[in-house]
C-alpha cells in the first residue's frame, strides 16, 4: 500500500465538499482529510458530520487556520478573489496545493502565483478537472492519432443552459464581477484551458464580443414584483424560483446523471438544490424557506448582475489553429458540444446527445458514447463527466512525485487568454494574449 497523505480544505462549501471531500473520503486507502476550514459554521458543521473530523481540527477562520502546516496537502475551494493570498500564504508553510479555478481574476496576482510558487518549490494544481474527464482524454487520443490530419480551426459551443445561468450568474455567487470574475473566465477556464491543450500552441490573439442582453430591468415583465414568493409569474416564468427549486425539484441536468429515476429523491439533495438550502435532507418546506429568504428568491430582472449572459471569442493560436468560442445562457440544456475540423477528417462531440463522432474523409464515421467512456467513473462520481474523481485520482500521483498534465504555468496560460478576451469585449479591439508580443 502506498503513503496515505492528509489533506486540509480550506473552503467547504460546494466544490470543497462534493467535488473533492467527498471524492477523497471514499479514497481512505489514499487520502485522510485532516482539518477544515470554513467562516461559516453551517458549512463546518455540515463537513465534520460526514467526515467525522474532531473540534480541534475545524476552523472558521483563515488567518487561525493559516498559522501553521496541518496536513501534507490542502484544498483552497474559497471565491475567487480570495485565491492567490491563501495559495501564497499556504505555499509559504509549505504545503501542495489543490487550487480551484478561475486562479484569480486579476493578472498581476498570476504571475506574483507563479513567482511564489518557484521560490518556494511548493506544487500547484489547478482544478482545470475536464482535462481528466475520460471523454475530453479520449478527443485529446484521437486529435494526436492523426486520424483527422492536421487540426485548421475549432468551432467550440459552452452550453450554460438557462436555469444554471439563473441560479449562478444571475442570482448566484458569480453574478457580479467585483465579487468575482469576468464571466469567459468563471464559465469558461476550462474551454480556454482545453482548446491549448487540443491545439499544443499558445494563443496569439482574441476577438470578443458579448453583453447582458436578457437579465436586466427593463426585460421585468409588466407588475411582476422583485420576489418570486410574491410574483404573479411565479407559477409560468420558467426562470421563477418557485418553479426551479421547488415545482420542478429536478432539473435539466438529469440527462447526463447517472442516477436511475427511483433514485430520483437523492437527486433532490444535490446540486444546485444543496446550494440554496444548507439543511440535510432538503424536503420541499426548506427549500422553499431556504430561497424565500435569500438572493435565490430574487426576479432574475432585478439582480444587480452585471456578467455577461452571451459572449464569443475568436482566437489565433501561434500555429495558425483558430477557434470559435460560444459560451450562452440561452440553452435547453448544459454541456459542451464542438468539432474539430481537420486536412483529413472531423471529430464532432455533443455531450448532451452523447456521441463523439470521428468522420474520415472519403473513409467512413466511426461514432463512440460519452456515457460509455465515463461508464467506470461514474460508479463513483458524475462531476464534470467524471474530471471531478479522476483529477483527485490525479492529485494522489501529483504528491506522490509524478508530473501531470495540469502544470501552474498552463494553467496560467489560459487565464491569460481569458483575461484578453475581456479586455477585447470591452474595448471592442483585437487583443494580444501576451503583452510584449
Ligand atoms: N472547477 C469548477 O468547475 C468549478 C465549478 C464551480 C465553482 N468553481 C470555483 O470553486 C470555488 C468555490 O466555489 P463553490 O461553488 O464551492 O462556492 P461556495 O460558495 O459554495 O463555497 C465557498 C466556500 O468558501 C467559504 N469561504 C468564503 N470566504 C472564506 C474565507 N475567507 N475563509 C474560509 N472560508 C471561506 C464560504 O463560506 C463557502 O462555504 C470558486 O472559486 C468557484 O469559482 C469551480
Amino acid at each position: 500500500m502506498g503513503k496515505i497523505f492528509t489533506v486540509s480544505i480550506l473552503g467547504c462549501g460546494s466544490r470543497g465538499q462534493e467535488a473533492y471531500g467527498k471524492n477523497f473520503y471514499i479514497l481512505p486507502d489514499k487520502f485522510k482529510i485532516e482539518s477544515v476550514c470554513d467562516i461559516n459554521p453551517k458549512q463546518i458543521e455540515l463537513v465534520q458530520k460526514a467526515w467525522g473530523i474532531p473540534d480541534e481540527k475545524c476552523f472558521l477562520s483563515a488567518d487561525e487556520f493559516l498559522k501553521e502546516k496541518r496536513s501534507d496537502a490542502l484544498v483552497i475551494a474559497t471565491q475567487d478573489r480570495d485565491h492567490v493570498d491563501m495559495c501564497i500564504r499556504a505555499l509559504e508553510l509549505g504545503y501542495d496545493v489543490l487550487l480551484e479555478k478561475p486562479i484569480t481574476p486579476v493578472k498581476e496576482d498570476l504571475y506574483r502565483l507563479l513567482d511564489a510558487q518557484k521560490k518556494y518549490g511548493g506544487k500547484v494544481v489547478v482544478c482545470h478537472v475536464l482535462r481528466y474527464a475520460p471523454a475530453f482524454v479520449k478527443i485529446k487520443e484521437i486529435v494526436n492519432s492523426g486520424k483527422i490530419g492536421k487540426l485548421v480551426c475549432i468551432d467550440w459551443i459552452e452550453q450554460v443552459a438557462y436555469w444554471h445561468q439563473a441560479h449562478s450568474f444571475v442570482r448566484g455567487n458569480w453574478h457580479k464581477e467585483a465579487d468575482t470574475s469576468p464571466m469567459i473566465l468563471a464559465k469558461c477556464c476550462h474551454d480556454l484551458d482545453l482548446l491549448q491543450y487540443y491545439v499544443e500552441s499558445k494563443c496569439d490573439t482574441v476577438y470578443s464580443v458579448g453583453d447582458v442582453v436578457f437579465f436586466k430591468k427593463e426585460n421585468q415583465p409588466e407588475g411582476a414584483s422583485d420576489r418570486c414568493q410574491t410574483c404573479k409569474y411565479k407559477d409560468e416564468c420558467v426562470y421563477s424560483a418557485e418553479r426551479l427549486y421547488v415545482a420542478k425539484r429536478e432539473c435539466d441536468f438529469d440527462r447526463l446523471e447517472p442516477l436511475p429515476k427511483d433514485k430520483d429523491d437523492a437527486r433532490k439533495q444535490g446540486w444546485p438544490f444543496n446550494v440554496v438550502d444548507l439543511s440535510r435532507p432538503i424536503t420541499t418546506e426548506s427549500i422553499r424557506k431556504a430561497y424565500e429568504n435569500s438572493d435565490y428568491g430574487k426576479c432574475v430582472f432585478a439582480c444587480e448582475n452585471d456578467v455577461v449572459d452571451n459572449q464569443t471569442v475568436l482566437m489565433k493560436f501561434k500555429n495558425g489553429v483558430t477557434a470559435n468560442l460560444v459560451m450562452t445562457g440561452f440553452t435547453a440544456f448544459p454541456g459542451r458540444k464542438m468539432t474539430f475540423h481537420g486536412t483529413l477528417g472531423e471529430i464532432e462531440m455533443d455531450e448532451d446527445k452523447d456521441y463523439i463522432r470521428v468522420s474520415q474523409y472519403g473513409k467512413g464515421t466511426e461514432t463512440l458514447s460519452v456515457k460509455e467512456l465515463m461508464r467506470d467513473v461514474l460508479k463513483e462520481d458524475f462531476g464534470h463527466g467524471g474530471g471531478d474523481v479522476m483529477l483527485v485520482r490525479d492529485f494522489y500521483k501529483a504528491l506522490s512525485g509524478e508530473e501531470l498534465e495540469t502544470t501552474l504555468e498552463r494553467s496560467v496560460e489560459s487565464h491569460l487568454m481569458g483575461l484578453a478576451a475581456e479586455e477585447s469585449r470591452r474595448t471592442g479591439n483585437p487583443c494580444k494574449v501576451h503583452e510584449k508580443e
